[in-house]
């Protein structure tokens, strides 16, 4: 067995296998494969805090999460089957600063678009869309969105160098939604059968790939995501928290993506562009007159 890869409890054999082969490859330096844990990011910032030790990219998977991490504190659901893992990176490569300049809140984009192509390979004919920053979503006859599966980005350091990003995907059986967008599978999505690892060792790979070509051209990686902007001419409703952790909410059309990764919303003809904030309402334009 390859002595880059930790095994913890019995993950099923398919699953170390693929994960076994990523490292062969060269597209992940080293990983951590469970058969249950808590939460994957929990696991590789603990692990990173404690030893450094090991091969980047690092990839931490599970087969049960158990108390997975949403973004803004919340809990991540799991459907009856669900990927969840997270992968280790240093974002900057050797003595090769330009990362670091590069403006890091359009790394979640590339998070995206990297996961999204691969997701969309296992759901074709049915596109897979980005609602921003970076939840992957599919959007329904009636214009409606579902909520395939999410991106959680947490900085290990101060240094804006080494980041863990978490990626859940929902594979079969959702989980029920009270809040928020509802949740879709890619088991619902396409008639072919869906293999976890498969999906797993594809969304690592794109993901990998994309983070790379983020680093050297983040405009294609913009180019990219717009394709497959969900917000894009609707009337959506942004929520951000203030520092007194009141919440302030903003309407208006979606303007699209920004050079710098924020988000354009046009409100009776002021334009802004917001740098955080929650999507909670995506409506199709109202027609006035
Ligand atoms: C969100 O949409 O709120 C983000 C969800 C991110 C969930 C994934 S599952 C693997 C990784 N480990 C966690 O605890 N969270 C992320």
């Amino acid at each position: 067995m390859n002595d880059q890869l930790t095994i913890d409890g019995q993950p099923a054999e398919m699953l170390v296998r693929y994960v076994a082969s990523l490292i062969d490859q060269g597209i992940i330096g080293s990983a951590r494969c469970t058969q249950t844990t808590g939460s994957t990011n929990q696991d590789a910032l603990e692990e990173w805090r404690s030893d450094r030790a090991f091969a980047l990219p690092r990839l931490h998977v599970t087969e049960t999460q158990t108390a997975g991490r949403g973004r803004r504190g919340r809990t991540w659901l799991r459907g009856e089957r669900s990927l969840a893992f997270s992968v280790m990176l240093d974002l900057i490569d050797g003595d090769d600063a330009r990362a670091s300049d590069t403006n890091v809140g359009s790394l979640s984009l590339a998070v995206g678009v990297g996961a999204a192509e691969a997701l969309e390979f296992f759901s074709s004919p049915s596109p897979i869309g980005l609602k921003w920053p970076n939840d992957i979503c599919i959007q329904t006859a009636d214009g409606s969105l579902k909520k395939l599966g999410g991106i959680l980005i947490e900085a290990v350091s101060q240094r804006a160098g080494s980041v863990v990003v978490g990626i859940g995907v929902n594979l079969t059986r959702p989980p029920s939604i009270q809040q928020g967008f509802p949740a879709v599978s890619l088991g619902e999505l396409t008639t072919k059968d869906v293999r976890d690892e498969e999906v797993l060792a594809a969304v690592v790979q794109s993901v990998i790939e994309s983070v790379a070509e983020w680093k050297s051209d983040a405009k294609s990686l913009l180019t990219r995501f717009r394709k497959r902007c969900l917000l894009t001419g609707r009337e959506i409703t942004l929520r951000q928290l203030n520092e007194q952790t009141r919440e302030r909410a903003f309407v208006g059309v979606c303007h699209g993506i920004a050079e710098d990764g924020s988000l354009r919303i046009m409100n009776q003809s002021t334009m802004r562009q917001f740098h955080t904030g929650e999507i909670s309402d995506v409506r199709i334009r109202r027609h006035d007159g």
